[in-house]
């Protein structure tokens, strides 16, 4: 039997079954919950409630609850909850597929927000009241204080903000982690907000665990089980001519005068390109480089014991099973490289702004004028979300969007006349590559935009088509500022949903 990691004494009696624990959380209730990527997130309760609502729903019995997260989970927890129609409302960002399917059959109300926001609407109000925080924790130290576990998301909102508080307590979970957390509880409401004490990104200025009222704490679950991560793809061709044509522009802006030797501090996104970019910084000459970012993925364990990368920063792990072991076989050595903060800091726009970030962020598609949409496909199914890409994109020193040229083996082009929905706005985007090449937006007017995006990102496939509607826009738009034929702009989109290819007949 491990030993028990609530070493609170007096918290001891609250120990029990996770089926006991779920009976605190009723229907319609707002649960705050711990999890960012596959990391942190609740391993138990979330199941157990699973199963009680499906017992009320064979009963006929209304059963549903308002889940509010870091960003997405596990099948463990949106999973189970989305099978049994147990979630009415959900946000932030998700990437469950059946929680996604529920979402674009219509039957749950989702909305997608910048991850930055999250904890300060809540701070503020706009989402009502919190009912239950459930939050996985490493430990509960013999003060009461919660240890932090693998990602620190919205945790210290939900424990703040929930009148009642679950734990779980995930022996799973290194104890070594305790120590790579910097919690900050300085922040305050408008108007007594003061400016943040972080200049570089490896400062440190807040705590190590969260502090909770113990009285609020109404059960504890003991757990030991791993975190979730599905492994990266082999890097394909496509992402390593990507990652490449990244690496070239960084050394240019180095050359140039633009960037200093060790670049500035990197934000790299969610996914397999992201980390083919990471895999890309590890063959070149950069040196001692940081990052401030959202989550830490494998790539960035490989750059970190390369010595590329001097010490990241983040709020979150997002590691294949493979680099789980990595890092707790050496966590000693990542523990002194990696600090931990809570998302409303690690994607705070004031300190993005501050440290002059390179944001790196996947998307589904941009338009020739450099809109890019990262959330919906064909206007109107939603993919993952918004992330912490428009908390980067709009105050990073270099904004860049990475995506293949097409998509779906050819049957789309991830360059259109116009975004079928628009997450980042031409002012938010620096930069566009594909596998075909970078476009360099900075200072271009919109049609010079769309001519270099043409040539440099577009797909041979589809670099004529686009031509031709630019050039016809720009003799019969209304306007010639950012020239468009209205009655075609989506009828790439339809021509894929009415006959599975953007190819004219
Ligand atoms: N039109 C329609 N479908 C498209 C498409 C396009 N232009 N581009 C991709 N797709 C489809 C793919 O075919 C795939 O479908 P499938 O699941 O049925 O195979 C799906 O969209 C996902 O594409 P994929 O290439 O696997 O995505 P990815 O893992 O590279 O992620 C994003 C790309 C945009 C979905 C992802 O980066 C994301 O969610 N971004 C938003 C959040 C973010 O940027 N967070 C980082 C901040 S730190």
């Amino acid at each position: 039997m491990t030993q028990t990691r609530v070493h609170a004494e007096e918290l001891r009696q609250r120990i029990m079954t996770a089926e006991q624990a779920a009976a605190f959380i009723e229907n319609d209730m707002t649960v705050g919950m711990s999890g960012f990527t596959g990391a942190g997130y609740p391993k138990a309760v979330p199941q157990a409630l699973a199963k009680r609502i499906e017992a009320a729903h064979a009963e006929n019995k209304p059963f549903q609850i308002r889940v509010l997260t870091g960003a997405s989970t596990a099948p463990e927890l949106d999973g189970v909850l989305a099978r049994v129609d147990g979630i009415g409302m959900r946000t932030p960002y998700q990437s469950d597929p059946i929680l996604r399917d529920r979402i674009n059959a219509g039957s749950l109300d989702y909305f997608d927000m910048h991850l930055s926001h999250v904890a300060q609407h809540t701070w503020f109000g706009f989402y009502g009241e919190v009912d239950i925080a459930l939050i996985e924790v490493a430990g509960i130290l013999p003060d009461g204080r919660l240890m932090p576990s693998s990602s620190v998301g919205n945790n210290k909102t939900w424990i703040d903000q929930a009148k009642k508080v679950i734990v779980e307590v995930n022996s799973w979970q290194p104890e070594q982690l305790y120590g790579m957390h910097d919690i900050y509880y300085g922040t305050a409401l408008p108007p007594n907000r003061k400016p943040i004490p972080l200049v570089r990104p490896d400062d440190r200025f807040g705590e190590k665990a969260f502090f909770c009222d113990p009285k609020k704490i109404v059960a504890i679950v003991e757990t030991d089980a791993p975190d979730r991560n599905t492994p990266f793809s082999p890097l394909d061709a496509d992402s390593k001519r990507i990652a490449e044509h990244v690496i070239d522009f960084l050394n240019n802006e180095v050359s140039a005068g633009r960037l200093p030797k060790n670049l500035l501090p990197l934000q790299s996104g969610v996914g397999n390109i992201a980390n083919a970019v990471l895999a890309g910084l590890g063959n070149s000459q950069f040196r001692g480089l940081t990052a401030f970012t959202e989550v830490i993925q494998d790539g960035m364990l490989e750059l970190l014991k390369s010595g590329v990368l001097r010490m990241a920063s983040g709020t979150s792990f997002s590691l294949s099973p493979d680099g789980i072991q990595e890092f707790i076989d050496n966590i000693a050595f990542y523990r002194e490289r990696i600090v931990l903060r809570p998302q409303e800091m690690s994607n705070h726009p004031e300190l993005i702004r501050r440290l002059g970030c390179l944001s790196m962020n996947g998307m589904i598609e941009a338009d020739i004028y450099g809109n890019v949409n990262s959330t919906h496909l064909m206007a109107s199914r939603i993919q993952n979300g918004i992330g912490g890409s428009g908390d980067f994109a709009r105050n990073a020193y270099i904004s860049m969007f990475v995506t293949p040229s097409m998509a779906k083996k050819g049957q789309i082009s991830c360059i259109v006349p116009m975004v079928s929905h628009v997450d980042h706005t031409e002012h938010d985007v620096a930069v566009i590559i594909t596998e075909q090449g970078l476009a360099d937006l900075r200072g271009l007017s919109p049609k010079q935009r769309a001519r270099k995006i043409i040539d440099k990102c577009v797909h041979p496939s589809y670099r004529d088509m686009l031509t031709d509607y630019f050039e016809r826009a720009c003799r019969d738009s209304f306007g010639k500022h950012t020239p468009h034929l209205l009655t075609e702009v989506f009828s790439w989109h339809q021509r894929y949903i009415e006959t599975g290819t953007m190819q004219k007949a």
